[in-house]
């Protein structure tokens, strides 16, 4: 298989969560360009127009325009479809603000924990009521807000911002430090629109958002490309036998790009052009070709970095000489499904040996071509890192489903067969 031509991957998924929300929060005219338009995306912009802002429709290639109002108390409950990140933010969001809202998601979203975000913002004042345990649907009913320290017990940047969103929207300084420096892009935006954050090393402190706050003058904001969805074109381009593949604007915040290290340590030879800067946020043009690959280790400190790309950099180490370990990579068993155990078993019904070791997997790699079903759990990144896989010569891999993949990346399949046509 030969890949060649360029590809501007879909809008960054966090950046365009974080950029809507800010924007229903201020008084201000928002103006997005290169917004995701995927279903996650669509779950945040459903959920601030029930809330009372104006949000534009996300369609590919357009603007997006936003304009807060203060929020009211939504008649529905907010379905956060499949989107973790919308979930999270938005009750951050409502614990500041004498409202009161309910909030679900699809089965695999009603699964996953909120307890780790609803007890701290309880601490600070908000009033929340569980009806299923640990997890959704909950009502949160916000209010007045106590300022705030918290020490994270795991490095998440959902639960980080819902911290940061809520001492924004309550007016109280938060201080927030995690074990290892999660993705920064709600420091980033915060700075970049004028908020009194200090960073020293994993210690966050929202001062306050200052007196300008909610009415700060229009921005625009250029999102880049998702440096997560960019990472399973750029798989596909290293297992092919020739040629090269440019991803354009891609974003490289140091807090997502530990796949590109790891990548380099597995013997790929990746370029970057026109390094530059939008809204905070770093971005480039990458080059990627084929690499004969070697198996590494990834430490429990670069996790955070690559969390997403653990199903991408699984399937490479398959192909990898040697065995690759990822440590300490439990948290994937509370992603958009069971990843841990859902990667291994793929793997393996595919014919590569593979294990989960108490919080770590294994994988060894190996030359066989993979055959055999792929179950993905409808989860995007799963079907997505294994349709990578299903591109080399003499491989026979069959998907139980591939739309979840709109989830992230709508034309993830026509881009994938593009770069190969276009070789
Ligand atoms: C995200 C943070 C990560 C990541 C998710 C998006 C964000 O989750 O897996 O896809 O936008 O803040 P955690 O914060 O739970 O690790």
């Amino acid at each position: 298989m030969r890949v060649g031509g360029s590809v501007r991957p879909p809008g960054d998924k966090s950046i365009t969560h974080r950029a809507l929300i800010v924007g229903a929060l201020s008084r201000s005219s928002v103006t997005l360009d290169g917004a995701l338009t995927a279903h996650d995306a669509r779950s945040t912009a459903a959920a601030l127009r029930r809330l009372g802002a104006e949000v534009g429709s996300l369609r590919a290639g357009a603007r997006v325009r936003v304009r807060g109002r203060p929020w009211n108390s939504p008649t529905r409950t907010l379905d956060c479809g499949n989107s973790g990140t919308t979930a999270r933010l938005l009750l951050g969001a409502l614990a500041g603000q004498r409202i009161e809202a309910r909030l679900t998601g699809d089965a695999s979203l009603r699964r996953r924990p909120m307890r780790r975000i609803t007890l701290p913002l309880r601490a600070m004042g908000a009033e929340v009521a569980e009806e299923a345990g640990d997890g959704l649907p909950l009502r949160i009913r916000g209010g007045r807000l106590r300022p705030f320290s918290y020490h994270t017990p795991v490095a998440s940047a959902q639960l980080k911002t819902a911290l940061l969103l809520a001492g924004l929207t309550g007016r109280v300084p938060v201080t927030v430090s995690e074990p290892v420096r999660s993705r920064d892009h709600t420091e980033r935006l915060f700075t970049h629109l004028g908020f009194d954050l200090t960073v020293r090393g994993t210690t966050i402190v929202l001062a306050g958002a200052g007196s300008r706050w909610p009415r700060l003058p229009p921005f625009e904001l250029e999102i880049p490309g998702d440096p997560s969805s960019a990472a399973f074109l750029a798989g596909a381009a290293l297992l092919a036998e020739s040629g090269e593949l440019c991803l354009e604007a891609v974003g490289v915040n140091p807090t997502r790009t530990g796949y590109l290290g790891v990548l380099a340590r597995m013997g790929a030879a990746l370029g970057r052009l026109g390094e530059r800067e939008a809204g905070g946020e770093p971005l480039a043009d990458l080059l990627v070709g084929p690499a004969a690959l070697r198996a590494t280790e990834i430490s429990a400190e670069e996790v955070p970095s690559l969390i997403d790309e653990v199903p991408l950099l699984a399937v490479l180490a398959a192909r990898a000489e040697g065995e690759t370990w990822f440590r300490s990579v439990g948290e994937l068993r509370v992603k958009e499904s069971d990843r841990l155990g859902l990667i291994a078993a793929n793997l393996r019904a595919l014919g590569v040996e593979a294990a989960v070791e108490g919080d770590d997997l294994v994988v060894q790699g190996t030359d066989r071509p993979p055959r055999g079903r792929v179950d993905t759990a409808g989860d995007h990144r799963i079907a997505m890192a294994f349709a990578v896989l299903g591109t080399l010569p003499g491989a026979r891999v069959e998907l139980s489903e591939r739309a979840s993949a709109a989830v992230s990346y709508p034309g993830f399949f026509t881009d994938l067969e593009r770069i190969r046509r276009d070789a």
